[in-house]
């Protein structure tokens, strides 16, 4: 069966707080480590530019981000781990939907209403104020969802209409293009409750009342000492319903140490015991992730390369998935219209001049071959494969006519499909493979 495929951004507009820790790096990094599925995650960071146009802070916030993963313990050989904007087939997909998304849908989507309503009661033009980017926000978000083939989408139950207008687009396209997309579904999982912040309200930067994840100890505990209570005095039994306090140190204690806290509450234990007790769950927890992420921080270098490294993982599934879509939609190579030519010295009568395929099985027993053109110029190198037989379907898949379906990238090499097919040789171009193929389909008529 095919491994369930998980996939969840990060916008990167901020630096990471102990909400997003729990609701979103910890699970995901525990639901990375089961089998059976295969994990997606990614810095949303052309999302970040609908909210925040200051340069330094989206960098800064990719840079902390990325180190917070990191520092968690994902293991970015075990998922797949990139910079959404590495993948320039994000953006171009965003362009394929944007053409099927229907524009009355994104009128309703939740944060550009809430915007234009705010401008109405204001009393403001409907618009004033809203960059294009916040109402086509959904369909960059349909695309990476999309782009990956991705089953469930953890995410906050605010998050849950772009996932049902993902569906919504992905349906409308396969309904006019054929079964190009999986229909993703939301994973909303309530045992992760949102973490209230500083002041009881959810924990979020838009409310400043953040708890920073990796705050140094001096910080995180006068922060965890400012948390709002209500005034009752120590001996005074309290309400853990409602209360933030307990809800955070709920999330970062163990069951039994819940337990007792609970209990404790009923006891009437003082506001600052209880607040010092919070600091100690929370600091044993981050403390040993704090060294890691400094240094981390310190060597941006490393995080760059593992990003990178994801990059090119990541495009392993992305270029040729985008090259079917543009077959798809009809973005397609010229010389393979029905019906047209593709060797003129043919259609004067003259004998086709024939590129040929070379066979062989090398030293390593593995089967390979060569695509030389009609000179005898060698074209393309293929990769190696375990047995005669694909070798031979491949070639005959590429005198068939490959229709659009062939894809060159410097630093992967030549596919089909998604086939990896091998490297071209030095100062040879697509156009060169593509004219050498055209002979073959000129010989068979
Ligand atoms: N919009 C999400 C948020 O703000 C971030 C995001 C971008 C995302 N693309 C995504 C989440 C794709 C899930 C899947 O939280």
């Amino acid at each position: 069966m095919k491994k369930q495929r998980i996939l969840t951004g990060i916008t990167t507009s901020g630096t990471p707080h102990l909400g997003n820790y729990a609701g979103a790096i910890r699970p995901a990094i525990e639901a990375s480590r089961l089998t059976g599925t295969e994990s997606f995650y990614f810095l949303a960071d052309y999302h970040a530019l609908v909210k925040v146009q200051d340069p330094v802070r989206v960098q800064r916030s990719t840079l902390e981000i990325a180190a917070s993963w990191l520092a968690a313990g994902l293991d970015p050989n075990a998922v797949w781990f990139y910079r959404q904007s590495d993948i320039p087939e994000i953006p171009e997909l965003t362009w394929l939907l944007t053409c099927v998304a229907g524009k009355g849908l994104l009128n309703r989507a939740h944060a550009y209403k809430a915007a234009v309503d705010k401008n109405v009661a204001d009393g403001e033009d409907p618009d004033s104020g809203i960059n294009a980017g916040l109402f086509m926000y959904p369909v960059l978000m349909a695309a990476d969802i999309l782009m990956f083939g991705a089953h469930k989408v953890p995410v906050g139950r605010d998050q849950v209409q772009h996932i049902e207008m993902a569906r919504d687009f992905a349906a409308r396209f396969n309904h006019i293009y054929g079964e190009h997309f999986v229909l993703p579904s939301a994973a909303i999982d309530d045992s992760v409750a949102t973490l209230p912040g500083l002041d009881g309200r959810k924990m979020s930067k838009s409310y400043d009342n953040t708890i920073p994840l990796f705050a140094p100890p001096a910080e995180l505990r006068k922060l965890i000492f400012s948390i709002v209570t209500d005034s009752r005095a120590p001996g005074e039994a309290k309400a853990t319903e409602g209360s933030a306090l307990f809800q955070l140190y709920q999330a970062f204690a163990s069951a039994e140490e819940t337990a007792g806290m609970r209990e404790a509450f009923a006891d009437g234990i003082g506001w600052g015991d209880a607040k010092q007790a919070l600091f100690e769950v929370v600091d044993r927890q981050v403390a040993p992730m704090r060294d890691k992420y400094q240094s981390l921080i310190d060597q941006p270098i490393e995080i760059e390369a593992v990003l990178r490294e994801g990059a090119i993982k990541a495009r392993t599934i992305t270029v040729p998935f985008i090259a079917e879509l543009r077959q798809a939609v009809g973005l397609r190579d010229l010389c393979e219209l029905p019906g047209k030519s593709k060797n003129p010295g043919a259609a004067a009568g003259q004998p086709a001049r024939q590129a040929s395929f070379k066979q062989y099985r090398d030293s390593d027993g593995k089967f390979y071959f060569k695509l030389l053109d009609a000179d005898g110029r060698q074209l393309l190198q293929s990769a190696g494969h375990t047995s005669a037989r694909d070798v031979g379907v491949l070639i005959a898949r590429l005198k068939h006519g490959v229709d659009g379906e062939l894809r060159h990238e410097v630093a992967l090499g030549l596919h089909l499909g998604s086939e990896f097919l091998g490297a071209l040789s030095e100062d040879v171009g697509m156009g060169d493979v593509i004219e050498a193929l055209a002979t073959f389909a000129e010989a068979a008529g």
